[in-house]
């Protein structure tokens, strides 16, 4: 089948775009990030971030997508009659490598976790979660290469054997139950003991902490959580009927982001004030808190499993989104090659992952740039990759594409968006990029 005809309803397409969308961004690495930079201010810059330049960005990629209805290497040729300009693409091809290859450390965590919760494979020292250690599960290099090994597994035999859709369908209710559980977990988490102080630490902005560091991240941070920047969410736009609604598409997923990342904020800061961790724990962070939050509850260990997989379903629906734009890149839409492209490609990013894996174990002496091995794959991607794809995307929309075509495909303008985005795109979002993207260096 050609994937070029795929979704043909919009709503196959959201849900995948809202799948890639939703994972770890939001729920794993809101909450660290926010617990390192400042809390409510993290939260706040973020916020803003998101809603003016990131939902901008993001109906841009669909636009383009939309427009093009092809493989991102090749779009921006297609689109500009420049070949040269394809290396928007490569940069975007690049950026998911990378990504996927350190996605899949924190992918092999929850599946650590869950065969934990389910058979203790490294013994709760006193038979409840709250004794979970994450230091002597992380610590142990094999475990988690087996545990990323097969999250790149599980990734590849989804996207080789072309059933995303019906894990597409699937997230019409796991998202739900996620929501559900987050529901939960941030009412038992803000019942406990002393959570006050937490609740009060995402959410009331302290100007004080805004640094500029702070700012990069939550740039960085928007960009990660929507996919931006790496040409992904140009792919899913691709495939999709022409009857798709860029606005509302654009707007559902950005407001279920932002959701998900409070949700994620609210449920694990009051914690961690309870508990007494410390918010700048790093990438451990939900992992060391939310077992914890669980042990309180009654049926405890069934829920966090429960719970696991859920948020294991989310990671997935993402990570397929960052091996399929491999696959549509290489096969250039000639789906004989699928099969064969999604194995290469799984296997070179099982490579790259191991070193971001020992970053946790026997490389964590291995500090430069921006920290371990694996602090520096991230910041390539998010602070550098990213911004980089989304600057020379809006450069190739605002400079080259013809504004009355872009404009058709934009869609019904009933609130008079288009002129407005327009503009944004054309003049204000590049020169935002540029500048913090040129102040982390100064
Ligand atoms: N947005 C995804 C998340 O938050 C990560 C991702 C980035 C997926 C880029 C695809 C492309 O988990």
């Amino acid at each position: 089948m050609n994937k070029q005809s795929q979704w043909k309803s919009s709503t196959g397409f959201i849900l995948a775009s809202a799948g890639s969308a939703i994972g770890l961004g939001a729920m794993w690495k809101f909450p660290y990030m926010a617990g390192i930079y400042g809390g409510g201010a993290f939260l706040l810059m973020f916020l803003v971030f998101t809603i003016f330049v990131g939902l901008p960005l993001l109906m841009m990629e669909f636009t383009v997508g939309k427009m093009g209805k092809t493989y991102t290497t090749k779009i921006y040729e297609k689109l500009t009659k420049k070949k040269w300009l394809n290396i928007i693409g490569w940069n975007g091809n690049l950026a998911v490598f990378i990504l996927f290859g350190f996605y899949s450390v924190i992918g092999g965590w929850i599946i650590i976790y869950i065969l934990n919760v389910a058979f203790q494979i490294v013994t709760f020292s006193d038979n409840t979660l709250g004794s979970i250690k994450f230091e002597s599960i992380i610590g142990n290099p094999w475990l988690t290469i087996t545990g990323q090994g097969i999250f790149i597994l599980l990734t590849m035999i989804i996207v080789m054997m072309g059933v995303e859709k019906g894990l597409e369908k699937a997230s019409k209710f796991m998202m739900p139950l996620l929501f559900i559980f987050l529901i939960i977990i941030v009412i038992k988490s803000l019942s406990l003991e002393g959570s006050i102080e937490g609740l009060k630490y995402i959410l009331q902005p302290r100007l004080k902490d805004i640094s500029m560091e702070g700012v990069l991240f939550a740039l960085g941070q928007s960009f990660f959580t929507l996919s931006l920047g790496t040409t992904g969410m140009i792919t899913y736009a691709s495939y999709a009927s022409k009857e798709m609604t860029i606005k509302t598409s654009a707007v559902s997923i950005v407001g279920m982001n932002i959701l998900v990342s409070i949700l994620a904020g609210l449920a694990i800061f009051p914690a961690i004030a309870a508990f007494g961790y410390n918010p700048t724990e790093g990438p451990g962070l939900l992992f060391k808190v939310l077992p914890q939050v669980f042990d309180q509850m009654a049926y405890g260990q069934g829920f966090y499993f429960i719970f696991l997989i859920l948020f294991l379903f989310a990671a997935l629906t993402s990570s397929i989104s960052l091996l399929e734009l491999n696959v549509s890149n290489f096969t250039k839409n000639d789906n004989s090659k699928r099969k064969a492209i999604a194995i290469y490609a799984s296997i070179l990013v099982f490579i790259i992952s191991i070193p971001a894996t020992l970053s946790f174990s026997s490389l964590s002496g291995i500090q430069f740039g921006a920290g371990t091995i694996f602090d520096n794959m991230d910041f390539l991607v998010s602070n550098i990759l990213m911004p980089l794809g989304a600057l020379g995307t809006t450069l190739v929309v605002g400079q080259l594409l013809d504004k009355n075509d872009l404009k058709t495909h934009f869609g019904t303008d009933r609130f008079k968006l288009f002129m407005p985005w327009y503009y944004l795109i054309k003049f204000i979002l590049p020169v935002v990029i540029v500048l913090i993207f040129v102040a982390q260096f100064i």
